[in-house]
């Protein structure tokens, strides 16, 4: 039998959801969903190394807003499993010091935070020699946010409950995206808090969320066009509501080539498909020099969920 490596780092992608249709609130204070999640080729690394501990250490970009103390979700995620696996009977001092590089904007409503949890669930599995399963990971994926799950996955998918119960989605081609970080990032509970007062306010009793059959239809055919017609997003008035600028942020990416813009989940960074990676370069400098945002990025979705990016051999 092979010892477990000592240290393991895990690469995951972050999310834009092409459809976020939000119903009312249920009992549990969690909204119902219908969410079309697309993995793009922006990626945080979380790597695991064998320690007596749980600890978390961050670098990158915005690295001093994550927390790195126990409520860090990738933390939360590595004692989620070790208290879900028998050998933590066995050895109650399962321990990992988690180190995180940021490369997904945070609080930029792309799941970076979910995706630091999902890769730290596949890494902390591999370094303690656990071999759980992806269906027993998902289920501790799902009691630790409502965007671990897909975090895990990875691709395109349809979420519908809180956005959890998945289904992977008929995708064909590749959609080249730019996107448009913002200066602040926004809370999501604050977001959805915004949304239900917005609802309020209008006194609009919301039906059900359904997926879109154009969306669905778009990604089958692989037509971008139809796609960035398509998106969606019910979050985005709440969002723009918080942060006015995004306004202009949308406006300048429509008016400059993008066949669709939306604003990320619970924002506030936006995304603007293209049609290749040329138009992808483009529209990226003209948000730059339009100086309506903090900074851009250009990414390539789907992409698969969590990999083992460095596997390091055993010392000994
Ligand atoms: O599950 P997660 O911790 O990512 O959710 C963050 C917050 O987003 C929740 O506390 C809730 O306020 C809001 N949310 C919601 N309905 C969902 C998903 C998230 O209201 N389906």
């Amino acid at each position: 039998m092979s010892l477990a490596a000592p240290s393991i780092t895990v690469r995951a992608p972050a999310k834009v959801n092409l459809q976020l249709a939000v119903g009312p609130a249920g009992g549990d204070g969690y909204h119902e969903l219908v969410s079309v999640f697309h993995a793009v080729s922006l990626f945080d690394e979380v790597t695991a190394t064998a320690a007596d501990e749980i600890s978390v250490t961050v670098s990158g970009e915005s690295a001093a807003e994550v927390p790195t103390d126990q409520s860090n979700l990738a933390a939360r995620a590595a004692a989620a499993l070790a208290a879900a696996s028998p050998a933590a009977a066995a050895d109650p001092a399962l321990g990992v010091a988690l180190h995180i590089r940021k490369g997904i904007p945070v609080a930029g409503g792309m799941a970076g935070g979910s995706a630091d949890a999902a890769a730290a669930l596949v890494a902390c599995n591999e370094l303690w020699g656990l071999n759980l399963g992806r269906a027993a990971l998902v289920e501790i994926a799902a009691d630790l946010g409502a965007d671990v799950p897909f975090a895990l996955l990875g691709g395109t998918a349809v979420g519908v409950g809180r956005g959890d119960r998945l289904t992977p989605a008929l995708v064909r081609g590749t959609y080249h995206w730019v996107f448009a970080l913002a200066e602040d990032g926004l809370s999501t509970p604050a977001v959805y808090a915004e949304y239900d007062r917005l609802r309020d306010q209008a006194g609009t009793s919301e039906p059900a969320p359904q997926a879109s059959d154009d969306l669905m239809i778009a990604l089958r055919n692989g037509d971008p066009k139809a796609l960035g017609k398509a998106l969606t997003n019910d979050l985005e008035p709440a969002a723009v509501g918080l942060r006015p600028h995004l306004r202009l942020t949308l406006q300048t990416g429509l008016e400059h080539g993008a066949l669709g813009g939306i604003v990320c989940g619970s924002g506030p960074t936006c995304a603007f498909l293209v049609t290749d990676a040329e138009r992808a370069l483009d529209l990226a400098v003209t948000l730059s020099a339009a100086g309506v945002c903090r900074t851009v990025r250009r990414a390539t979705g789907p992409v698969p969920g969590p990999k083992v990016f460095v596997p390091e051999r055993p010392s000994r």
